[in-house]
């Protein structure tokens, strides 16, 4: 594949007072799918993301909870890379401003920056708010003194500090931002900028504190904490290693492509960044890009408010594919947009179980009824297919654009409008009218090529929104080749072999009972607040080793499916009728987003049989059925034995 360059792109470093949420989930996964993105088109992508661990907040909410800040902190970052995990969120680097490689090169910076003159020192008087880490002045603050972001009270405070020169920069700064206007993005934010802040007159910034200890000290003054915007922001080149003496990542990587921020730290990035930045002599990044805020009923989520959502909650039950295209899709990035459950809910629905879910299904379930499960091979096109064909051509580019500009929920709109295409070509063509006639059937093997080789497109630009999706897809459409999986191979229609062997699979996204769910979601959520604690408990390591007594107690046979059918008004439960050795069973298991009934007949499973009985939905189970799954159940197999063992025996 042609190189097609570098590209590098930040989230915030977020700070770990308290657990990530979906608010945080979303930037993060924003960059994710557009680092994978960029892979896909020939980009070498580096992603950064991390955490912003010093300040007076941290130091008190430590205290609060009664440990030393690092310890706080650690614990906070490595729920946070588990969440990224879960999330299927694959950066490249996780900068922490507690590591070493970080804090040696910030106190070099602001000594150079102070050995230069851009730093002095003075006192600071002005009203300061603890929660922001922000001095504000009179014109900003809200009625009453109160802080124009977070509208707590704000507390006058008069310290000896370091200032930074903004002033100086200031002219130079509103020249480039009107020079530049892809710098600053959505071009709404670049005028806030230039209106609210630059215009006006920019006013020195104070960047030490004397009154906490929980930060880096200025090496040639400590009593002086260097002050969180410093800190903060040189993790985007502490991190490529600049200053150091193995730069090549920095060399290689900077200036970042895009940055992504929430719009409450846009100034921060688009002022004060790019004024360090220009004093130090280096390249400014090529755009800042400020997305609106997930609201929870209109309003911005908060702790305090006990409004936020978390998202492990919502990835256990649905898959975190489900997650990252709701986020992705539901709002504008750059606009706000409320976040419920039940909207959730009805989008992957809409979109994902029936839209793409259905199209899958159909097409894999005809391919096996009228071709016995191997792709046909196309005859000629006709009108209708060449509509499409032409539709799906355009496709990779008009996503391709959509993406560039960051414009997710676009790129998936056109996405989804080719899917609802391919819907209502089955609508048109007819397949099952088709599949009557032996000349229908020349006529459908075109009609099914094309739905096969259309959802080979989706599939493909669908997976840096959805990574885990695909390989589902795949495998269902018979789909090996890597060559097939390339951006390389949407070049033109038509590239998927005939003779694919096909495969029925589970629903890739089984329909939500919304019902049912909401309320169990919320409640969960709720539980994930009370306890302060956002992510599943880490599994812990058994405390007592198993014996060969105690293994001896299980009883596990070999059980032969005799007959398995849905459970009524149940998403989730089989029941099977078992043939353990002389015996008969009825055992129920939930599974049914996992197997279809009918493929399971025949099949000898393995059976814990001295599992007490219990009545679930008014039927009596008697036993479990054993299955491996992944960490959040996404993938779900059921234990089998090799071929030829009679069922009834022991396993031991
Ligand atoms: O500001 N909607 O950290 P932070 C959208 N440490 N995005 C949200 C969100 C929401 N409801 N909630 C959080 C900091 N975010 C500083 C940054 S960078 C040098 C220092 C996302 O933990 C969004 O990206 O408060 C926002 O800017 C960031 O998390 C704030 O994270």
């Amino acid at each position: 594949m042609q190189d097609k360059g570098t590209f590098y792109i930040t989230t915030p470093i977020y700070y770990p007072s308290g657990q990530m949420t979906i608010g945080h989930t979303y930037t993060t996964v924003a960059a994710d799918t557009m680092t994978r993105f960029k892979r896909l088109t020939g980009h070498k992508a580096y992603f950064l993301t991390g955490t912003d661990e010093h300040g007076q907040k941290i130091e008190r909410r430590a205290q609060e909870t009664g440990v030393p800040p690092q310890q706080f902190v650690d614990g906070i970052v490595e729920d946070t890379k588990k969440l990224w995990q879960l999330m299927n969120i694959e950066y490249d680097d996780f900068i922490r401003t507690t590591d070493e490689r970080h804090m040696t090169i910030v106190q070099r910076i602001f000594r150079q920056l102070y050995d230069q003159g851009d730093i002095y020192k003075g006192a600071y008087e002005g009203q300061y708010c603890a929660q922001c880490e922000a001095f504000w002045t009179q014109t900003q603050l809200k009625e009453g003194s109160l802080c124009p972001d977070c509208s707590r009270p704000t507390e006058l405070v008069k310290e000896e500090s370091y200032f930074f020169r903004m002033s100086k920069y200031q002219d130079w700064l509103i020249d480039y931002i009107k020079n530049n206007p892809d710098f600053i993005q959505p071009p709404s934010r670049a005028n806030e900028m230039l209106h609210n802040f630059l215009l006006p007159g920019l006013q020195d910034l104070s960047v030490s504190r004397t009154t906490f200890k929980w930060g880096v000290p200025v090496d040639f003054d400590p009593n002086h904490i260097i002050y969180v915007w410093i800190d903060a922001l040189s993790n985007y080149i502490t991190a490529l290693g600049y200053g150091t003496e193995d730069d090549s990542l920095f060399r290689t990587f900077w200036p970042a492509n895009v940055q992504l921020v929430g719009k409450e730290i846009v100034r921060f990035h688009t002022i004060y960044w790019p004024i360090m930045l220009k004093a130090l002599g280096l390249p400014l990044p090529k755009q800042v890009f400020g997305h609106g805020w997930l609201l929870f009923n209109n309003d911005k989520m908060s702790k305090s408010k006990g409004n936020v959502v978390y998202p492990a909650p919502v990835v256990k039950r649905y898959g975190a594919d489900a997650l990252r295209y709701y986020l992705m899709r539901e709002m504008l990035f750059g606009s706000d947009g409320n976040y419920t459950n039940q909207a959730m809910m009805t989008r992957v629905n809409s979109d994902l179980a029936n839209d793409l879910g259905n199209l899958l299904s159909r097409t894999v379930a005809m391919i096996e009824k009228y071709f016995d499960g191997a792709t046909p091979q196309p005859k000629a096109y006709l009108e209708e297919d060449r509509a499409l064909i032409t539709l799906l051509e355009a496709l990779p580019q008009k996503v391709e654009q959509e993406m560039n500009a960051l414009q997710f929920s676009q790129a998936l709109s056109e996405i989804w409008k080719v899917i609802g295409e391919c819907n209502r070509y089955i609508d048109l063509t007819l397949p099952w009218v088709l599949g009557r006639t032996g000349e229908g059937k020349e006529r459908l093997s075109t009609v099914l090529y094309v739905l096969a080789e259309s959802l080979r497109y989706v599939t493909l630009l669908i997976s840096p929104v959805m990574p885990t999706t695909p390989e589902k897809i795949y495998e269902q459409l018979g789909i090996a080749d890597e060559n097939l999986k390339t951006w390389e191979s949407l070049d033109t229609f038509g590239q998927l072999p005939a003779g694919l062997k096909v495969q029925k699979g589970a629903a890739i996204f089984p329909r939500i009972d919304i019902k049912v769910d909401l309320p169990l979601l919320e409640e969960e959520n709720a539980q994930a607040i009370a306890a302060g604690k956002a992510q599943p408990e880490p599994e812990k390591e058994p405390d007592v080793l198993a014996t060969i007594e105690d293994f001896q107690k299980i009883k596990l046979r070999t059980a032969k499916v005799l007959a398995c059918e849905k459970v009524e008004k149940s998403d989730k439960l089989l029941k099977f009728r078992l043939k353990v050795g002389q015996e008969e069973r009825t055992v129920l298991s939930g599974i049914a987003q996992h197997y279809k009934p009918e493929d399971l007949i025949g099949r000898t499973l393995v059976l814990l049989a001295n599992l007490p009985p219990r009545k679930i939905r008014g039927v009596e189970s008697q036993g479990m059925l054993l299955c491996a799954a992944n960490e959040d159940d996404s993938v779900l197999k059921l234990l089998t034995v090799d071929e030829g063992m009679p069922d009834g025996a022991d396993i031991s």
